[in-house]
């Protein structure tokens, strides 16, 4: 398992939790079909990997939009902060992808998942989405100054 669950930081927000729960289910079956295509390079494992990837994709772009949003709906002030990391992990995932689909090389795909996104993921849920959330609930601006 790429990511345990009580490494999974948690928010004041349940639907955010419960996104990033599922996030981690997807990103942890998509670590095993990553390894099990480098046990066993056939194209029905590139396929599998593929596809799950592709879901992972989409479904990580839904996670960030519920969240912008959100923070649009509620004023957040360091909206475009947030937003950017957003954006900037989406053109990372989509760059990844686009480099192994040229290359055929698994392990640039293993090494990003494992070195990147892991501990991308729990410093953006361990700040971004924990300042948000918490805002989300009680209204009050981490950069209020009164
Ligand atoms: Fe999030
Ligand atoms: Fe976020």
């Amino acid at each position: 398992m790429l990511i345990e669950k009580e490494n999974m930081p948690l928010v004041a927000m349940d639907f955010m939790n419960e996104t990033h729960t599922e996030d981690l289910d997807i990103i942890n079956e998509l670590f095993e079909l990553v390894l099990a295509y480098e046990d066993s390079p056939t194209l029905e494992n590139k396929k599998r990997v593929d596809n799950l990837y592709s879901k992972w994709f989409a479904h990580t772009i839904e996670h960030f939009r519920a969240e912008e949003i959100m923070m649009e709906e509620k004023k957040f002030p360091p909206y475009p902060m947030h937003k950017g990391e957003h954006e900037n992990a989406l053109r990372v995932m989509d760059e990844v992808f686009r480099q192994w689909q040229a290359e055929q090389d698994i392990n640039i795909l293993k090494n990003y998942m494992s070195e990147h996104l892991v501990p991308w993921l729990i410093n953006h849920i361990n700040t971004m989405d924990t300042v948000t959330a918490r805002f989300f609930q009680s209204g009050v601006s981490p950069c209020a100054i009164h």
